[in-house]
Order: structure tokens, then sequence, then C-alpha cells
């Protein structure tokens, strides 16, 4: 079993990260080791160039999630942690790929559009070639399996699409690229804006308010979560129902903090009084949560030597991994010498 997921240095990371994605990986990282197989996680400056970016916050930011993965239980014993700008293999396998993307399939992407409408001076070709890049990602290790949210759904549908399609054009025999599979978690897999709980959260939105960041401090997290946006019923119905949006995201994250199911955690409230003991159950599962995050995060982001050495023997391991993809691959598509 091979599982291999991407994360951007852009932003502060919240916890719809965490939830719907960090988790997963430690949990991937566990299964691998147990069943033989490999975890591997990148660090996708590539993907972040796509949008308006200030160079030097970039590798600052690359730091800063390296420490956060390390930090939530990434150990680089026990996986391949490393920065996708070391390993050229995956952007040449992205370029190789191009011919077997469909043009069609990329002007239909949800992402797309949604990042699009957002810039301001430059919607540049990198953010439209986005999907192809992770799709070249994941099938230069020939995964199975990738964790990832529920906004990923499209972009891995569409990486399954092209490894068929090479397979098909340039697999005489069997297969050379794996087509994997999404692993979305069942909670927690698209945790929304606090303040607007029909966006999704993320560092892009309007106000900080409504997006707990995973470095923020306890207080913090508590006045966001005290002042998220439920509704007006009267009296207060915790029900996780897709007509109350607010109350429903703040079950489906305290499920996700404790591992059960939204109905189980409404289950839980019964006794409660109205939103605000909702509101603190939510508040003490994620402080609880993310509290030791923080303090890892904090002892190791100063060491940037060492965080500098870890993805650098990360990228040791994946090149040897994706240069006999790549290998194999211009080979079928007649690129190069024979070798
Ligand atoms: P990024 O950094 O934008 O997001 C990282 C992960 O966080 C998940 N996520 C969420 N999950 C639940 N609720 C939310 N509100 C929320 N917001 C974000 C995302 O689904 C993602 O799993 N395109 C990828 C990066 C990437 C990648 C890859 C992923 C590049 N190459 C190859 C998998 C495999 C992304 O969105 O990163």
């Amino acid at each position: 079993m091979r599982i291999f997921s991407g994360i951007q240095p852009t932003g502060r990371k919240h916890l719809g990260n965490y939830l719907g994605a960090i988790r997963q990986y430690v949990d991937g990282q566990q299964r691998a080791g147990e069943q033989g197989g490999l975890a591997i996680f990148c660090i996708v400056d590539l993907h972040a160039i796509t949008v308006a970016y200030d160079p030097a916050e970039l590798r600052e930011r690359t730091y800063d999630t390296a420490a956060l993965l390390i930090a939530a239980g990434l150990d680089p014993e026990r996986c391949v942690l490393f920065r996708q700008s070391d390993v050229p293999e995956q952007t040449e396998l992205c370029w190789l790929l191009s011919s077997v993307t469909a043009h069609g399939d990329l002007n239909r992407m949800h992402q797309f559009k949604e990042k699009s409408e957002v810039q301001r001076e430059l919607i540049s070709a990198g953010l439209f070639f986005y999907p192809v890049l992770q799709a070249a990602d994941v099938l230069a290790y020939r995964c199975d399996e990738v964790p990832v949210g529920e906004d990923q759904r499209q972009h891995i549908e569409t990486m399954r699409d092209i490894a068929e399609r090479f397979n098909a054009r340039f697999a005489d025999r069997g297969e050379i690229l794996v087509t994997p599979e999404h692993r979305i978690p069942e909670v927690g897999a698209r945790i929304m804006d606090l303040q607007d709980p029909d966006s999704k959260m993320s560092t892009t939105a309007a106000s900080e308010e409504g997006t707990i960041y995973l470095l923020d401090e306890p207080e913090t997290i508590k006045r966001k979560l005290n002042r998220a946006v439920t509704d007006s019923d009267d009296p207060p119905v915790i029900a996780f129902d897709p007509d109350k949006r607010g109350v429903s995201n703040l079950l489906d994250i305290l499920a996700a903090c404790k591992a059960i199911s939204p109905d189980e955690a409404a289950a839980e409230l019964a006794a409660a009084r109205g939103y605000g003991d909702l509101k603190a159950a939510v508040s003490d599962a994620v402080i609880e949560m993310l509290t030791p995050v923080r303090e890892r995060y904090e002892q190791l982001r100063g060491d940037e030597t060492a965080l500098e050495q870890i993805l650098l023997r990360g990228a040791e391991q994946a090149r040897e991994i994706a240069a006999v993809t790549l290998t194999e691959v211009r080979g079928a598509m007649g690129v190069g010498p024979v070798v």
C-alpha cells in the first residue's frame, strides 16, 4: 500500500486542513507502517506560485508547514516528507502527462473557477494547469491512496482519468501508472467558515473570525467559536441537519475531534440548554486537540537547518522512486534515447 498527499505552503493552516487532511496523513503513516507500505507527503511549493505570492514568504511558509506536519505527528523516520521543487521528476511528468490531459476537463475545474475569480492582476496559466501537476505528484509514486478533504474530489477524478488515458495510450501490457483512490474522511471532510457556514473554511475568507488557525491561542479559539453563526430557532435545536448549516458545522467539528458521528455528538448534547453549551463543548474539544500540536510546533520551528535537512533527505528518497517511474514513462512515450 502506498499513500501520497500534498499540502500547499500558503497562508496559515487551519482547522479544515487539519481535520480534512493532516489527521488522515498521520493515520496513513501508521497504516502504511503496519502493512509494510509507504506514506509520502509533499509540501507543494510549485502549486503555491500559481497565485499572487511573495518569494521570501513562500520559503518561510514552507518551513512553517514542515514544522506543523511534524508537530501534528508525521515522523520523517517513518514517512517520506519533502518539498515538491526538490524533485524535478514531478515537473517533468507534469509536462509528459499534459499530452493525455483533456483541455475541456481542466476547463471544468471548480477550483480554477473559484481561484481565478479572486485574482486581481493575473490569472496565470499555472493556475489552469494546477491539476496536471497534482496528477504528476501522485502518479510519479504509483500510489494507491490519496488522503484529502472533500474539495479535492474533482482533482482526484481528473488524475484517475489521466492515469487511465496514459495506460490506454502507452502501456502495451498491463499498466505503467497506478490509478489512485481518494480517501476522504466521513466526518470533517468539509469544515465550513464559522461566520459564513455556506462557504468552506479557508485562508482567503473575508474575515479571520470565521477561520480557526492551528496556531491560534486557546482564548482566540474560544472567542471565534463563541461568535460562530448558528440560527435563530427558538427553542434552539442541536441537530445535524442540512438546513441548519452553522449548527451542523459545529457538530461536524465536535464529531471529528472526538472520532464519533455528528448524530452521536448531537446526542451527547441532549441536555444542553442552548447553542452556548454546544459552542463550549466544541471549544474544549478543539483546544484539547490543538494545544499539543501548537506546543510541539513552537519547539520545532526555530531550527530551520534541521527542517531543511529533513526536507532534503525526504527529497532524495522521493527522487529514487520517481526516477524509476519516469524512466518507464519516457520509454513508453518514445521520449529520449532507449535505456
Ligand atoms: P491545500 O494546502 O489547499 O489543502 C490541504 C488539504 O486540506 C484540505 N482542506 C479541507 N478539508 C476540510 N475542510 C476544509 N475547509 C478544507 N480546506 C482544505 C484539502 O482538501 C487538502 O487535502 N491541491 C491540494 C494540494 C496538492 C495535493 C497533491 C493533494 C498538490 N498535489 C497531490 C493530494 C495529492 C490542496 O488543496 O492543498
